[in-house]
């Protein structure tokens, strides 16, 4: 018998989910009110498998940025060796702020999420002030923090950023951590790093009752979009571009890569950085023939959200477009104006 031609299904990604997500819609077999449970960076996923195993009745989602490593999990969900698993390819800062609402976790794991302790990836580490404070956010009280990691540094860094957060009680005290695992299975990595002759450290806190920071759930903006009059032609356009950054206050960053043309729209493909999600998009800029204006907007391509960066970056590239020739001029502005460009000069006061 011939196969039945399947649709491939997209992979969950962070970015095609509600913010925040769905419980029930993406575990429609689980009952509404079980447990759930968050693993960051689950690697080749020997921790996220015993959860699945020794918590049968709770929802476990697995979040990773490796592409084999989602590879490998979203097969053994196919294969339903993993019934209440589901993946995503989302970074831990996109899914905390994003995707999971305050209160909604009964535990997070983290296990050996860093492998370099250099100073330059200080800005790139997965524990940090932020994380701590967006993970006892997504705790429910007496919800349960695990992290493991092999690099003394790290453990030490740890550490100290756990001591400063009152919302988590730490269950080893008066020790900062233990030196045998209490919670879950030998992962890939830990087991590298034992026969490397790097042993573990394993932190287990529990959310107490103080109050959590107050860190609601970034939601969707509504679309952006900016119309303009008498602009040029796309392919001129095109050829007066050179790649260019935009850098706004609150570490927003947009950097315009490269532009193509049609006769009534130009498409700029761009990158932008935001502390809560990294997003490659196409902003465009298309001539409604009715109005004679341009609309420079989201373009569909992917799932792109429409975010304050997004915004962001659509006013900046309204801005570029206006510098292109005398007398294009904004008819119509639908963006959120509340940011200052970070090298902007201040107020005076
Ligand atoms: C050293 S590996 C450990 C993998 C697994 N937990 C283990 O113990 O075998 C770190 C994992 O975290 C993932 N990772 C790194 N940064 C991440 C982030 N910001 N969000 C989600 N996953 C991340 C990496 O892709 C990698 O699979």
């Amino acid at each position: 018998m011939p196969r039945p031609n399947r649709q491939p299904v997209p992979r969950l990604s962070a970015t095609n989910v509600p913010w925040p997500m769905d419980w029930d819609g993406l575990f429609p077999n689980q009952a509404p009110d079980s447990p759930r449970i968050l693993e960051i960076g689950f690697g080749y996923g020997q921790f996220l498998r015993w959860l699945s195993q020794s918590q049968p009745a709770s929802r476990i989602l697995g979040i990773e940025i490796d592409s084999t490593s989602l590879q490998k999990a979203e097969g053994a969900c196919d294969r339903g060796e993993l019934p209440n698993v589901r993946v995503m390819f989302a970074r831990a800062e996109t899914a905390l702020w994003h995707v999971l609402a305050p209160g909604m976790l009964d535990e997070v794991h983290v296990n050996f999420p860093d492998p370099w302790f250099k100073s330059s990836h200080a800005p790139r580490r997965l524990i940090q002030r932020s994380a701590l404070d967006l993970i006892t956010s997504r705790l429910k009280p007496g919800g349960l923090f695990t992290l493991a990691t092999d690099i003394r540094e790290y453990a030490d860094m740890s550490a100290e950023h756990l001591a400063q957060t009152p919302g988590l009680t730490n269950t080893h005290a008066p020790e900062p951590w233990a030196w045998e695992r209490t919670v879950g299975v030998m992962t890939k990595y830990e087991s590298k790093g034992y026969k490397e002759g790097r042993p573990g450290h394993y932190f287990v806190y529990r959310r107490n009752d103080l109050p959590a920071p107050d860190l609601p759930v970034i939601r969707d903006q509504p679309m952006p979009h900016i119309k303009l009059n008498h602009l040029p032609a796309p392919a001129d356009l095109v050829a007066r571009f050179q790649p260019f950054k935009a850098h706004a206050e609150g570490d927003i960053y947009a950097s315009y890569m490269a532009a193509y043309s049609r006769p009534d729209a130009l498409l700029v493909e761009t990158y932008i950085v935001e502390p809560s999600i990294q997003q490659q998009v196409a902003l465009l800029a298309t001539h409604n023939r009715e109005t004679g204006q341009w609309v420079v907007s989201l373009g569909a391509v992917g799932t792109p959200r429409p975010t304050d960066g997004v915004h962001y970056a659509v006013r900046k590239l309204a801005e570029w477009l206006m510098t292109q020739a005398p007398g294009v001029e904004v008819v119509g502005d639908y963006t959120r104006t509340y940011f200052r460009d970070a090298d902007a000069p201040g107020d005076g006061g």
